[in-house]
This record gives C-alpha cells, structure tokens and sequence, in this order.
C-alpha cells in the first residue's frame, strides 16, 4: 500500500464523523470505526452487505443511498431518525455524495454525523472550563472541612473505646474509615490539581465497596440489580477518587427512589471511542440508573455546578465534585432520563501501553 493510500486509512480510522462507502450495486465496501460504533455493527460482519441488509429496520437509509447513485446528485438531510439492528434509534445528518467516474456513478460515500453525541461534545467543552474555576472553590472548602473532620475522627475512636467491643463498633469503624478517606480526600484537593494516585483496580470490587458502604448507611435494604460484563480488564485509575465519585451519584439514587425503589448498576466495555475529542481504544461505561422521579426540571442546566442542589439540605456539590474527579480521569459524567428512570452515566477511558 503507498503512503497516501496508508495516511487516507488512517485518517478515515480516527475522525470523529462516520463513513460508509457503498458501491454501485449499494454493497458495502468500506465503514470506518466510528461508523461501526453509531451503528452497533462489526466491519467483519456487515462487509459486501447491501445497505437494505445493514439497516432492514431504516429502508429509507438505503433508499436515499440509491437515489442519490441514480440522480447523480449529493443529498444531505438533517435530523433523520435511524432504528438500529439491536433496536436503539439514533438521529443523525445524513450526507451522500456519488463520486463520478466517466460520468458514471461508481461509488457512494455515505457520512452520518452523530447529533447526540455532538451536543455531548459541546456540553463538556463548556464544563471544562467551568470545572476549572469550580475546583478553585473546592479547594476553599476543602480547607473548611479539614478541621471539624479530625474533630469527628477523635470522637468516633474514644466512642469506639468506650464501646469495648460491642456489635456497635460496627457503626464507629463506617465513622473512622470514612473520615479518613475524607481527610484522604480533602488533602487530594488541597494538592495541585490533576495529581493522581494511581493504583490497578477491579471496578467490579469498586463498585462493591460503594455498594456495601451505602447499604450501611442506609435503613432499608437496598434493591440493587447488577449487571456486570465481566470482560472488563483491571485498569490504573486513582481509586480514592472513583469511589467518591460513584458513592456522590449512588447515593443521590438512593435519596431519589422510595421504599420500594429500584436501582440497576450496569458497566459495560467500549471499544473505538472519542472522548472529550481525545480517541481511545477501549473504555468503560458505569451507569447507575434509579427509578425515581429524576432531576427537577429546574436545575437541569445546571447539574454539574457546584451549589445546584434540589434538595432542602443538599449541599450541591456532590455531582460536582464527581464531575471533576472523573474529568482529572480524562473521562466524563453525563444524565439522561430514558423511559421513565434516571441514568448517571460514567464514561472512563481505559489507557493502554501504547496510548
Ligand atoms: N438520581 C437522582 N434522581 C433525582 N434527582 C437527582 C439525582 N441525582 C441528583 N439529583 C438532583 O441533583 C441535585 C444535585 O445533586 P448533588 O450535586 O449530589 O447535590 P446534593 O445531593 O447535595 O443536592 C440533587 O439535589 C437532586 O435534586
Ligand atoms: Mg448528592
């Protein structure tokens, strides 16, 4: 292969837009990876498949792919809703542009653009900047709570004293770990930004520790369905931080169903993913969705700022603080309310050797 053939591959690999290329007879010769993951399909599979096959559920996909072949003509088409194989519908710009040869239609190159995940782009861009000067007033609470916590500490250990051993302990041990994984946590904020510990961690067991902490802390028991893809490797992460985080937005769960409430936690591996403009391999994905009423409409916008809250004593700054830790991760933190549940979604790239 010469190089310009080598540098257009690599190109079409890694641009955030997604194109297929179909020929006359409307079979697929070429998808590139972003393509791949909007469509939820393998290049291995869907390869000389005719567009009708690839989307059976959208004709309209194939249809327009056609008539753009027959007329000769580019169309474009904003805000066209597509049903998935697996039956997820995304919206997408739709541009096809038949390239010519001898005045024939040979080709098609078909581009989707993605108008969910552009929005997603925009919103961190935003956050990013905002985060910067959220984690300034951060670090003047932090200084706040750094005194009252070391008082709590004292209290809880000559407590655990006078306790000599009761089933009780059970309730000054929670106190202790916990602060001092505040005090941990609070020192962390007080250091210069973006300083990591990092460690190899299981999220599964992460997202156990937080599970089991929060069920203490709580009178009823919960009722957490897991589902977990157990393909998931080990990956270096500060787990400190992961664990405030996911507890910020497991713990908002709970407050938000009743007795009889559900909470689902699902992880999932991604793999050809662009996050906050940067492209990875592999990433994983943490929802922890609630059946709750979900977030007043009137705070929305403002979710991940610091003192938003919709809550009479929330402090606002649980989501905020999670927002960042997960952004020092390279990752992101996004809501959506889908079909009547709440989803917090965390997505973390998984750095690899070579990235
Ligand atoms: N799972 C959820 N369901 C409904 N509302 C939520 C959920 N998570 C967060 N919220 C809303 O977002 C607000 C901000 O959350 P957070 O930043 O953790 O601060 P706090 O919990 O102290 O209010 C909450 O007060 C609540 O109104
Ligand atoms: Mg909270």
């Amino acid at each position: 292969m010469n190089s310009a053939s080598t540098n257009a591959k690599h190109l079409m690999e890694n641009i955030y837009t997604s194109v297929l290329v179909f020929d006359s007879k409307l079979r697929l010769t070429g998808i590139n990876a972003s393509a791949e993951n909007l469509l939820s399909v393998s290049q291995r599979k869907v390869a000389g498949q005719t567009a009708y096959e690839i989307l059976p559920a959208s004709p309209h996909f194939a249809e327009t792919i056609e008539r753009a072949l027959k007329m000769k003509h580019p169309y474009t088409e904003r805000a066209v809703d597509l049903k998935l194989s697996n039956t997820n519908l995304i919206t997408v710009d739709f541009i096809v542009t038949p390239l010519m040869d001898d005045d024939e239609s040979q080709e098609v190159i078909v581009e989707l653009i993605n108008m969910q995940s552009l929005t997603r782009v925009i919103r961190e861009e935003n956050l990013s900047v905002l985060h910067d000067a959220a984690r300034e007033s951060l670090q003047g609470m932090a200084h706040e709570i750094k005194n009252p916590l070391g008082g709590l500490r004292g209290a809880a250990q000559l407590l655990e004293q006078e306790l000599k051993g009761s089933e009780l302990t059970e309730y000054t041990n929670i106190i202790i770990s916990e602060a001092d994984r505040l005090q941990n946590l609070v020192d962390r904020m007080l250091a210069p930004k973006g300083k990591l510990c990092v460690s190899r961690i299981n999220i599964h067991e992460v997202l156990q520790y937080v599970h089991d902490l929060v069920e203490a802390e709580s009178n009823n028991r919960l009722n957490v369905e897991r589902d977990y893809d157990p393909s998931l490797p080990d990956f270096e992460a500060d787990r400190e931080q992961l664990i405030q985080a996911i507890l910020n937005i497991f713990r908002n769960a709970v407050q938000a169903i009743n007795e009889d409430g559900q909470i689902w936690i699902q992880t999932r591996i991604k793999r050809k993913c662009t996050i906050r403009q940067q492209y990875y391999k592999l990433a994983v994905q943490i929802e922890i969705v609630d059946d709750g009423p979900g977030v007043p409409a009137g705070i929305e916008g403002g979710l991940f700022y610091p003192l938003v809250t919709g809550r009479a004593e929330g402090t606002g700054l649980g989501l905020s603080i999670a927002q960042s830790l997960i952004q020092l991760h390279g990752g992101f933190i996004e809501y959506e309310r889908i079909k009547h549940r709440t989803v917090f979604r965390i997505i973390l790239p998984i750095r690899t050797r070579n990235d």
